[in-house]
This record gives C-alpha cells, structure tokens and sequence, in this order.
C-alpha cells in the first residue's frame, strides 16, 4: 500500500509508543514507525505484551500494527524514509557538571539530531515531543544546520501533555495540541503540515501554534502548575491533620468555585512521575539562568512542599506505631506513581519505602502492575539504595502477587497509589489476619474510614484530621 506521508518517532517510551499508535488509528493514509535503540523495548512492543501498561492501548495497538504502525530498530533508514521524524526520547535531570540536579539532559535530543543529518538524503520536518529545556529546538537545529549535504529541516516543538493511565483518552481527545515553530515561511509552512495530520481528529480550534520558544516554555509552565496544585493542597493537608478540618471538603469546597476548579486537588503522599518534579527543576534553573532568584525559589517550594509531604507521611507512620518500625511488618498497597500505569518514576511509594526500610521494617509490597524487578531500579536509579548501600534490601522488601497474603500478619497497611481495587478489599478478613492494633495509613484517601474504625482498625489518612497522640 502506497501512504500519502510517512513518520518516524525516535524513542518507543511512554510518550512515544501511544502517541504514535493514536496518530496511526486515526491518519490510515500515513505510514508510521517507532524506532528505539532498545531492542528488547521493540520486541515488545511487537509483542503481545507491550513494555507499558495503559488502559485501551492494546487495542489501539492491534488495531493498526503491521497496516501502518510499525516498531522498529533500524533507525536509520526509517529516518531516511520519513518526512516527520518526531524525537521523544527520554530527557532525565543532569546528574553531573553544570547544572546537576537542576537541568534536563539533552544528550539523546542531540544524539537525535546528529543521526537525522548524518542519514537524511530528504529535506525533513524534525519535531521535538520530548519535553525539553527551553532553546533546545535551537540546539537541534544548529546540529541540523551542520549536515553537508545541502538540506533543509525545519524544527519544531509539540509537546505533549497526556497523563499516564489516560494517555489513549488524552491522545484522541486533547484539551489542545500546540505545535510551536519558526515565524518564517519555511517554519510556517512545516507548521502547516503538522497541523494537517493532527487536524484528521482534532478540532482546529483546539490546535494552538506559537513560536518555538513559548511552546517549549509552555510545557514546562503546564507542569509547574498542575504540580503547584498537588503542593498547595498537601500543604493544607497538613493543616487539616492538625486542626480537626477535611481536606477532602475543603477541595470540594474551594473547588466549587469556577475561577478554582476542581480537578487536581486531591490531596496525598505526594506527586511523582516523570514529570512533574524534572520540568520544575528545569524551569528553577532557567530562572536562575537568567538571575530571577526571587521566581526560583518561587517554584522550587512546589518541590520542596513534595518532600516534605513524602518524609512527614512516614514519620508520622512511625510515631503512631509507637514511635518503632523496626521489625515489624508492614504491607506497602501500590508502589506505581499513580493509578492505572505501572510507570515507578519519582513514585512517593519509593520514598516511604526507603525511609521506613532505614527503619528495618519489613516491607511486604504489592501492586497489580509493577514488577519487583522495576521496583529495585526505581530504588536504585532515584533514591541510590541497593544492595551496596542497603546490604539488607532483599531481605527486608518482599513483593506480592495476592494482596492479602500481603496484609497477613501485618502490623500496618500503607496505601501508596490509588488503585480502585484498594477501595472494595475485603477489610474484615485482612483485619482479622494482622497484628493489633492494625494500624491503617491512607496516603490517596482510598479507604472508607468509618467502615474500618468499625471493623476495628486504627486509620490515619492524609489531610483527615488525626487524634493527638
Ligand atoms: C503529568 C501531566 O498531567 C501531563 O499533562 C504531562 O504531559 C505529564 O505530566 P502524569 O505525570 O502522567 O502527567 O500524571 P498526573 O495525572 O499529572 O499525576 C502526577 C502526579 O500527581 C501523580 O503522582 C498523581 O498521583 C499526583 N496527583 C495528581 C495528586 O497527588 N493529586 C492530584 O489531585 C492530582
Ligand atoms: P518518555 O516517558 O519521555 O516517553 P521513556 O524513558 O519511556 O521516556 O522512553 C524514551 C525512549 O527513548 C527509551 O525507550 C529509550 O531507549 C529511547 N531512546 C533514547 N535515546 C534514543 C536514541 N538516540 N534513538 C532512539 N531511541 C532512543
């Protein structure tokens, strides 16, 4: 079959892999690949089990693989034969040299980039989906700049703002597109065409263009605000485990007013995701960049209110359970960063974990979608616990497949994510298989706590006020 357009996506992660599949069931005359330096990462997504696990994906996927969604590891002539190579690769804060613990890593970006011009033999639109530091479509663009053969790219940005667990929904459904790109006419015109393949499902109304630099900015400024939300209720959970005031009726009630909204004031144990916690660094250090400190540390409070709600979460744990861990058992229910993903980056989970293992608890984990494999690289890779530095890791972290066996004997339960199963457990028999007092934290306000103060459970819930000690 002959398609009127062809796509390349370098990088079959999470933003990458559904994202193409979607442009793939609703654009049948375009023909588009996913390529990934990851082989095994391509075998799955070949596979019947895909690398990540996203509601109505599969479907999406199945619908479309092998007619006009491919995955591939031959990135190079893919790229060759593609007029869109969208990059969505991973983009992780700096570790070392300038910038570290601040700002995002743009290697892959560049490594992108210098694939691009080395194989292109066609003139290309390259479009950033990966979110980057602001300027880096200039970085891309002057690597492009550099090929010797006379061509001619034009660079993009269209960011993405699905969220995980409704990435199918997000995708074919946006709150908007934006594709920013250069006032030129050559900028304009590559634009023009991006806009024609989103607008095969999406209103025009809701496609936003701008230049390069407000759609990068945009990203970040998205995430930054969402995640500012997350911070100022926890904020107030605070208050309200003090003062005797729900959080929950205080979201309803302050949400209740249109210029506030309601979405996004779930109070809990804190936000994570590959996101949130990145983009705002990123935009602190561009602040900094530009010597605005005041805007900064301005932003770098949503992070910190974050750790604190994380490490006031377990130390509270603690002190209810008479002021000792140690020793006892403890059930961890869900360690992915929300409901409905098995995505483990920044998971508040792995924070709780790590401090109340630093207290040699026993830790008896379980959640429906992560793997203990993906649980050690999170601890690993994030919080630098493992076997060398934590010599009792195996020991002390079991992982469940059966939620009950789980609880059995537990002294406590700690709800991390918030799976709907976590709300219709079967909470008389788990009472009756643990130790007493069975203590019971709520970190996502999941349980019913009037129910389980009745069956008999000792229940502590974020931003729910607390009895004083
Ligand atoms: C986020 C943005 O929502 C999305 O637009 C962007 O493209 C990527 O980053 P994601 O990280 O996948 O998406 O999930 P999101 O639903 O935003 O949740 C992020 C974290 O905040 C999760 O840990 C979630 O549990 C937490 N959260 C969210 C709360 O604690 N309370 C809320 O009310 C909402
Ligand atoms: P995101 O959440 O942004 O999608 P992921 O880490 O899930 O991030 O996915 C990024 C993917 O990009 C990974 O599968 C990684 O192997 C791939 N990748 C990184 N660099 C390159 C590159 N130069 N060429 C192709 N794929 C790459």
């Amino acid at each position: 079959m002959s398609f009127d357009l062809s796509i390349c996506c370098m990088g079959a992660g999470y933003v990458g892999g559904p994202t193409m599949a979607v442009i793939a069931k609703n654009c049948p005359n375009i023909r588009v690949c996913v390529v990934d330096l990851n082989a095994k990462q391509i075998d799955a997504w070949n596979s019947a089990e895909l690398p990540i696990y996203e509601p109505g994906l599969k479907e999406v996927v199945e619908s479309c693989r092998g007619k006009n969604l491919f995955f591939s590891t031959s990135i190079e002539s893919e790229i060759a034969l593609a007029d869109i190579v969208f990059i969505s690769v991973n983009t992780p804060t700096k570790t070392q040299g300038i910038g570290a613990g601040r700002a995002a890593n743009i290697k892959n970006c560049e490594l992108c980039a210098r694939t691009i011009a080395k194989v292109a033999t066609t003139n290309k639109i390259v479009v950033e989906k990966s979110t980057v530091p602001v300027r880096t479509a200039d970085a891309v663009r002057r690597v492009l700049a550099c090929n010797d053969k006379g061509l001619e790219f034009q660079v993009l940005s269209n960011p993405e703002f699905l969220a995980e667990g409704t990435a199918i929904d997000d995708l074919e459904k946006p709150s908007r597109v934006l594709i920013g790109g250069e006032e030129t006419p050559g900028g304009q015109a590559a634009i023009a065409k991006l806009v024609s393949v989103y607008a095969n499902w999406v209103p025009s109304s809701q496609i936003i263009t701008t230049n390069l630099w407000s759609s990068e900015l945009s990203k970040l400024v998205a995430n930054a605000f969402l995640a500012q939300r997350v911070s100022s209720i926890n904020s107030i959970s605070a208050l309200c485990e003090s003062t005797g005031a729900d959080v929950s009726e205080i979201s309803r009630a302050i949400g209740s007013d249109p210029r506030i909204g309601p979405r996004f004031l779930q109070s809990s144990v804190g936000f994570g995701g590959s996101c949130f916690q990145k983009d705002i660094l990123n935009l602190v250090y561009l602040c900094e960049t530009f010597g605005l400190d005041e805007c900064a540390e301005y932003w770098h409070q949503v992070i910190k209110m974050n750790d604190y709600q994380k490490s006031r979460f377990t130390q509270k744990m603690v002190s209810r359970m008479f002021n000792t861990a140690t020793g006892k058992k403890i059930a961890i229910l869900g360690f992915a960063f929300k409901k409905d993903t098995g995505d483990t980056r920044e998971t508040a989970s792995a924070f709780v974990c790590r401090d109340l293992m630093q207290e040699k608890a026993r830790l008896h984990v379980y959640d429906p979608q992560v793997k203990r494999e993906q649980m050690m690289i999170e601890f690993d890779y994030t919080l630098n616990v493992n076997t060398t530095t934590e010599p009792d890791l195996e020991k002390l972290i079991t992982t469940e497949t059966d939620v009950y066996k789980a609880c059995e004997g537990a002294h406590a339960i700690a709800v991390l994510t918030e799976w709907d199963e976590f709300k219709g457990l079967d909470y008389e028999r788990i009472y009756k298989g643990m130790s007493k007092p069975a203590f019971v934290f709520d970190g996502r306000n999941v349980v019913d706590i009037k129910t389980l103060r009745e069956i008999g459970f000792e229940v502590y819930a974020i931003g729910k006020p607390w009895p004083k000690e």
